[in-house]
C-alpha cells in the first residue's frame, strides 16, 4: 500500500495515462486508495478449452487458449477473482463504479464475488454480437453474447450515469432520444479495427471500441480516471483518450503493452466535443426576476392547477389569500403538501392576455434554451 507524499494530492501521485507492467493484484495494491472513478475489467474468462477446435473445412479455430486464461480449478479462479476485485474496490472512490465483462464460463462466479465483497449491482448488460462465431461442432447454440456487470462500490452512494448522453446516443430522431436498454447489439472488433501484427491478430480478445465507448460515456465524466487492470491491447485507453478521460492500464505481457501504446498514440481527442452532458439548469431565485423588473411587485400570478390568484411581494415572495411564502412553498400548501416545482405551476399574464408558466421567464433570464 502506498502512502501519499506530503503536499501532493491523490491525483498528482497517480500514474495517469500510463500502462503499468506487471501483475494487477500486486500493482493495484501499490496505487493510492479511493483514487479512481471507474474500473473496466476484462479478466481471463477461464475458458477451460480441453481440445483444439476445427471448422467443417478442417481449418483450426483461433480460440483463446493462452496461458493467462488457464486456471487449475474453479477454486483457483475464484481466489484470483476475489483478490483483484478487492484491489479494485480499494482504489475506487466511494462514488466509483466497476464494469466487469465475461461469458457463461466466469460471469456468474464474478457476480457472486462482487456481491460478497460489498459491491452493489446496478445492471447486467448483454452485449449481443451481431457477427458471432458459429458453434462449429453443432452441439450447442451459437454463443452470441457476453455479459457485463455494472456495480457501484457502495449501495446508495452517488455515482455517475450520463442518462441524457445515453438517450441521445440511442435515437437522434427524437428531440430527447430514447432510453438506452440493457441489451447492446454491437459487432466484434473486426476489419480495420482489429489490430494485426505480421498479418496475425495482435491480441486474441481485443474488445470493440464501440462497447468501451458506451461504457465510458455512460459512467464517467471528462477528466475522470478510468482504470483497466487487464489492459490487453489497450481498447480502454484508446476510448478513454478519445473521450477526454484519463486512464491507468495494467498488463503483464510486454508485447500487448507495445500494441496498446501504439494504438493510444494514434488516438485523438477534442476536449470540447466530449462535454456532452445536459447542462444543469442555472439556479435563479424568483426574487431575481422581481429585482430586475421582469415581474413587478403587486403583479398577479395564477395557479395552473385551479386558477387561484397570488400577488407578487417586493421581497420575492408571493401572497395567496392567507398563505404567504416562496413560489414553491405556497404551491405546495395549495396542493396539501404534495411536492411541486413552483416555476412550473405559477403563470403570469403577458401583454396579449396569454397565461404562461413563469419558468419561461426563468429560462430567458438564465440564457437557457
Ligand atoms: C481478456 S484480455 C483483455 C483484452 C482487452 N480488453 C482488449 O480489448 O484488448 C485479458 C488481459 O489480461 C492480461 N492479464 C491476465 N492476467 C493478468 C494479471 N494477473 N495481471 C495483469 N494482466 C493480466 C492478459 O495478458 C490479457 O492481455
Amino acid at each position: 500500500m502506498t502512502s501519499r507524499p506530503p503536499g501532493k494530492s491523490v491525483s498528482e501521485t497517480l500514474p495517469l495515462n500510463q500502462i503499468l507492467h506487471g501483475d494487477c493484484i500486486e500493482l493495484l495494491g501499490a496505487l493510492p486508495e479511493k483514487s479512481v472513478d471507474l474500473v473496466f475489467a476484462d479478466p481471463p474468462y477461464n475458458l477451460q478449452l480441453s481440445q483444439e477446435l476445427y471448422r467443417p473445412d478442417q481449418s483450426k479455430v483461433d480460440a483463446v487458449d493462452d496461458p493467462w486464461d488457464r486456471f487449475g480449478s474453479f477454486a483457483e479462479y475464484d481466489a484470483f477473482t476475489r483478490q483483484w476485485l478487492a484491489g479494485c474496490r480499494r482504489v475506487l472512490k466511494d462514488t466509483g463504479t466497476i464494469w466487469v465483462i465475461g461469458s457463461y464460463h466466469n460471469i456468474y462466479r464474478v457476480g457472486a464475488i462482487l456481491q460478497d465483497l460489498g459491491f452493489w449491482i446496478l445492471n447486467d448488460v448483454t452485449w449481443i454480437k451481431s457477427n458471432p462465431m458459429p458453434n462449429f461442432r453443432g452441439v450447442r447454440f451459437a454463443n452470441a453474447h457476453e455479459t457485463l456487470i455494472w456495480a457501484q462500490k457502495n449501495k446508495g452512494a452517488k455515482y455517475t450515469f450520463n442518462h441524457h448522453a445515453m438517450k441521445a446516443l440511442n435515437d437522434d430522431s427524437r428531440e430527447n432520444g430514447l432510453q438506452m436498454r440493457s441489451d447492446w447489439y454491437l459487432p466484434l472488433a473486426t476489419g480495420r479495427e482489429r489490430v494485426k501484427v505480421n498479418g496475425a491478430k495482435a491480441h486474441p480478445t481485443q474488445k470493440p471500441e464501440a462497447l468501451l465507448y458506451r461504457v465510458i460515456l455512460a459512467s464517467s465524466k471528462p477528466g475522470d480516471v478510468v482504470l483497466d487492470p487487464f489492459f490487453g491491447s489497450g481498447t480502454t485507453g484508446v476510448v478513454a483518450k478519445k473521450l477526454g478521460r484519463r486512464f491507468i492500464g495494467i498488463e503483464r505481457d510486454k508485447k500487448y503493452i507495445r500494441v496498446a501504446q501504439k494504438r493510444i498514440a494514434a488516438a485523438e481527442a477534442d476536449s470540447e466535443a466530449v462535454k456532452v452532458e445536459k447542462p444543469r439548469p442555472v439556479r435563479v431565485p424568483f426574487g431575481a426576476l422581481v429585482e430586475s423588473g421582469i415581474l413587478l411587485p403587486g403583479q398577479s400570478l395564477y395557479f395552473a392547477k385551479n386558477g387561484s390568484k397570488a400577488k407578487i411581494l417586493a421581497n420575492g415572495r408571493i401572497q395567496c389569500g392567507d398563505l404567504s411564502g416562496s413560489i414553491h412553498g405556497v404551491a405546495k400548501a395549495l396542493l396539501n403538501g404534495a411536492p411541486v416545482n413552483g416555476w412550473e405551476v405559477w403563470l403570469y399574464e403577458d401583454e396579449k392576455g396569454n397565461k404562461i408558466a413563469i419558468d419561461e421567464l426563468r429560462k430567458k433570464f438564465s440564457g437557457e434554451k
